[in-house]
């Protein structure tokens, strides 16, 4: 295992990204962390870059025994500036802020220090980089030599003679040093010795016995699904390690797409033998969400109806464990002690990411407050994966491949896609327009190319005509994006063809609507939601 300190860069879980991607384990942890304090020695560590000047008064520092402990360290930008820091060398300010491309020249010194660029085909003239920083070693430290250099920086990336210590100024993490993951893999497998070999098949039997091994004989899990991805994936790895001592249950809102309660039961129960309670509690949402415009009041008022019911179904279960017990005697079954979470490695990133000195570091369960009095713990089986590792995991675990590609969509589900009031009509319609959107984008082939995509429904009226009648109508909005992250987007360019049969399929087919726009914002200055 590799150890990642984090001392808060952008970029830092990048490196886990690249590590992983090499098939290496790793762990990131923030700077704060003590190596004593570790249950495990790593075999080599990364120390990340910071937002921070290593001679701020604020500033994070590497505690010292991460030099001692024998293993292998790569310092990253401000990774560097601790390691020169602390090794005697001199770090500044520099006149200006280094933010770019750049062309490192490697140096060749003859010892193990040649190990980090060893093998890389460089341009002729050098390796193109990624520079990000204010500061730059101005001294060498002694015992070190440089490895590479740009012409405005002498020492862009160091190694000390004998012990394997490494600094590099510029990022190899990002995808704007093209060959920066061969840096990383040279540490990795050249200087530290780490084959790789770390996946996912590797992870489903790892898991299931650390499941089995924390909910012991007896004990009964419940957790959340909605069809997404996540909880799909962590209820069906749930059930193959406890079977029926695992409870899914699904709280249908009301503001789901079309039959999506029911194609999710049929999936999770039919397909994938899970045992799933699905709660119809509509009503109850569409009650209080009655008059309601605000789409943060909205946001509210799902997010703390679905706790209470949510609870309440997890109270009713257990009793009727009890019950049955009493009714029937045998052997009780165990109680319910555990909350099942989709929770994935950028989640908890987020909240242990080192924010700086004085910040504590937040916990990170997305149901804020959830099942207090039934004091359960937590188990987050997917908290060491990125999305796409959570897809592949899906697909080893069979779940079929149009459940595992599915896009993303929010809790608040169509309340945030229907402009204005919600009421059982204005569902009806949007539901219907945005069932017949996604059909024809899964007709044409694109549903892959696209992150996301949706139909809104505007709380305006336009005119139109049908037949020799004049129409007074709703109008939808399309919407589809391209992004990585979701933080950034583009809006996708469809082929004219099938905007035109979704257009005409929607205005043909959906009452109440007579007017289709496609909405061409990127994110930013639009959001991807319309609410
Ligand atoms: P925005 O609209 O913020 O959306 O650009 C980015 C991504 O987040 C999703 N989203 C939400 N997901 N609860 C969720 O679970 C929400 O309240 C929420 N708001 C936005 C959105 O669908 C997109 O994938």
């Amino acid at each position: 295992t590799i150890l990642i300190l984090d001392f808060g860069s952008q970029y830092s879980h990048l490196i886990t990204r690249r590590c992983r991607e090499l098939s290496v384990y790793c762990e990131m942890l923030p700077c704060t962390q003590k190596i004593k304090d570790l249950s495990w020695k790593p075999k080599g560590i990364i120390l990340s870059g910071s937002p921070y000047s290593v001679y701020d008064p604020e500033a994070p520092h590497v505690d010292p025994d991460v030099f001692t402990l024998g293993v292998p360290v790569l310092g990253i930008c401000y990774g560097l500036q601790e390691i020169a820091r602390t090794h005697g060398g001199q770090v500044e300010a520099h006149s200006h802020r280094e933010y770019g491309y750049a062309k490192i020249q490697v140096e060749k010194v003859g010892s193990h220090g040649d190990r980090l660029f060893d093998g890389i085909d460089m341009d002729t003239d050098g390796m193109q980089v990624w520079m990000s920083h204010g500061d730059q070693l101005t001294s060498l430290p002694p015992g070190f030599k440089v490895i590479a250099h740009t012409p405005t920086s002498p020492y862009t990336a160091i190694a000390h003679e004998i012990e394997h210590v490494f600094g590099v100024q510029f990022h190899p993490e990002v995808s704007h040093s093209p060959k920066g993951k061969e840096v990383i893999a040279a540490f990795v497998h050249n200087v530290c010795g780490i084959k790789g070999g770390w996946s996912m098949d590797s992870f489903i039997p790892k898991e299931i016995a650390r499941i089995r091994e924390i909910c012991g004989e007896k004990g009964q899990v419940i957790g959340a699904v909605s069809g997404g991805v996540d909880s799909t994936v962590a209820a069906k790895l749930m059930h193959e390690a406890i079977g029926d001592r695992f409870h899914a249950i699904m709280v249908d809102n009301g503001v789901l797409r079309k039959d999506e309660a029911k194609k999710v039961h049929e999936m999770l129960t039919e397909n994938l033998g899970v045992n799933l309670h699905v709660v119809d509690a509509s009503e109850l949402f569409l009650s209080r969400l009655r008059g309601v415009e605000d789409p943060e009041k909205k946001r509210k008022i799902i997010g703390n109806t679905f706790i209470e019911v949510f609870e309440d179904e997890a109270l009713k279960l257990e009793a009727a464990a009890e019950k049955e017990v009493e009714e029937k005697g045998g052997e009780a079954k165990g109680k319910i002690e555990w909350l099942l979470q989709g929770t994935l490695y950028p989640d908890v990133i987020e909240s242990i990411s080192f924010k700086g000195p004085s910040a504590t570091i937040k916990t990170h369960h997305n149901v804020g407050g959830l099942l207090e009095d039934m004091k359960l713990k937590l188990i987050e089986p997917l908290r060491e994966l990125f999305k796409d590792e959570v897809r592949a995991l899906g697909r080893l675990l069979n779940i079929p491949a149009h459940l595992v590609g599915r896009h993303p969509f929010p809790g608040p589900g169509l309340a945030i896609r229907i402009l204005g009031e919600v009421t059982r009509e204005q569902i009806t319609i949007l539901q219907h327009a945005d069932d017949i959107y996604i059909e024809e984008i899964r007709a044409a082939g694109l549903y892959d190319q696209i992150s996301q995509a949706f139909a809104a429904l505007l709380p305006v009226k336009a005119v139109g005509v049908a037949g020799d009648a004049r129409t007074y109508d709703q109008v939808i909005a399309l919407r589809a994006v391209s992004t990585e992250d979701f933080m950034t987007a583009d809006w996708f360019a469809f082929p004219p063809a099938v905007l035109k049969k979704i257009s005409s399929r929607i205005t043909n087919e959906v009452k109440g609507v007579n007017r289709v726009t496609y909405d061409i914002t990127s994110k930013p200055p639009g959001t991807v939601e319309w609410l």
